[in-house]
């Protein structure tokens, strides 16, 4: 059975995609240097799943400590996870996220060409869309202007892979463009865990009803939508781990670059979200309506017709699965992995 390295594997969609693998039968080894994660979530996977992994401690643009990891095992395939993922501090310190998330890629294909291995998934984002593309993306629309940093290494990324991909006929590249990953492993043992304050709406609505934070601020309520709060194509990080499977399963048997929409292809809006958490979960979640947060775009949502027709992949977890595992996790893990 294949060997899959997955880079930044400890963090919040590398963890539930080893489970997803390690399920289907696929050997995994996971590579991270734990800026954004910790050990924990590689024991939580085995405890889950019953199997072992093999997990390196190191930073991925540290290319000779990398090449030790190709050295040491014959790798099939690599499923880039590993980048600093916070738009706005991709905004504060640009420099950084240019270092860690380009150096990262470059360490990757680097030692995937000097040890043979032709086989590359990345994990891209809806934010490649832009500002100018109109809702639902489809794959074949052209890159847009992203609004932070964050969003332009992804843009840089997917360019390098495929230039990589011109220049060297055996490679296979599949780019997948997540939309808004949230939930959590309906086991509670894993889900994510952010540093800090959090950025993005499920955690932060987690912390809330887990008592860590006070209240919510929604972020605007006068746009151009049906309830006037934005509205996003939230997928469960379960569906969207399946979805890995699927495009390994592809990138083992194909050449050349293919992108996927990751999504479930229907929108919800923020106020949607929280009713829904509260009613599924039976728990208040204290809430105001605040200003719009600079940089957020009325809607992104998928096409996610490419991804079915193409990889067979289809989302099966509604919203209400989304909220209730994001909560029994949270509730099961108040402060997280407690790294
Ligand atoms: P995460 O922060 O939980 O996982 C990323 C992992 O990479 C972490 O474990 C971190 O420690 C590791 N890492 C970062 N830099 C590294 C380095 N230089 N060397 C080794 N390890 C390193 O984030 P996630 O939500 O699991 O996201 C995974 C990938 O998917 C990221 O590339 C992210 O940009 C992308 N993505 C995420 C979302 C989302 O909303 N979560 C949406 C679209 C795309
Ligand atoms: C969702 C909605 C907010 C927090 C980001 C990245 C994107 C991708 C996924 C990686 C928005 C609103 C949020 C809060 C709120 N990441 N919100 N109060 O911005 O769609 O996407 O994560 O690639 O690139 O930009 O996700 O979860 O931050 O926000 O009202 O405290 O929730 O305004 O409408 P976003 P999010």
């Amino acid at each position: 059975m294949s060997r899959i390295l997955l880079a930044g594997g400890a963090g919040y969609i590398g963890s539930h995609t080893a489970v997803e693998l390690l399920e289907a039968g696929y050997e995994v080894i996971i590579a991270d240097n734990y800026s954004n994660s910790c050990p924990e979530a590689v024991k939580r996977i085995e405890e889950i799943t019953g199997k072992s992994v093999k997990a390196y401690e190191l930073d991925i643009k540290d290319t000779e400590k990398l090449e030790n990891v190709f050295k040491e095992n014959k790798i099939d395939a690599v499923i880039h996870f590993a980048g600093l993922k916070a738009v706005g501090e991709s905004v504060a310190k640009p420099v950084l996220y240019y270092r860690n998330n380009i150096d990262t890629t470059l360490s990757l294909l680097e030692c995937m060409e000097k040890y043979g291995v032709n086989n590359i998934i990345f994990s891209s984002s809806a934010t490649v869309y832009g500002e100018e593309n109109p809702v639902p993306y489809t794959e074949e629309m052209n890159r847009g202007t992203c609004t932070n940093p964050y969003g332009w290494t992804k843009v840089m990324m997917e360019q390098i892979l495929e230039d990589a991909a011109k220049a060297n006929k055996d490679l296979s590249v599949v780019l997948l463009r997540y939309f808004n990953p949230i939930g959590a492993h309906v086991s509670g043992k894993i889900g994510e865990d952010p540093q800090g304050i959090p950025n993005n709406l499920m955690p932060y609505v987690a912390q809330v009803a887990v008592g860590r934070r006070e209240q919510l601020t929604i972020f605007g309520k006068d746009y151009d939508t049906p309830d006037g709060t934005c509205r996003r194509d939230y997928i469960h990080v379960t569906d969207l781990a399946i979805g890995h499977v699927k495009a390994i399963d592809y990138v083992l048997e194909h050449k050349g670059v293919e992108i996927f929409n990751l999504g479930t292809g229907t929108p919800y809006s923020v106020t949607e979200i929280v009713e829904t958490f509260e009613k599924v979960n039976d728990i208040k979640i204290n809430h105001v309506y605040g200003a719009r947060r600079p940089g957020d775009l009325p809607e992104s949502y998928a096409n996610a017709d490419k991804a079915l027709k193409v990889l067979g992949w289809k989302t099966e977890r509604t919203l209400a699965d989304m909220c209730r595992d994001t909560w029994n996790w949270q509730k099961n893990n108040p402060n997280g992995y407690n790294k």
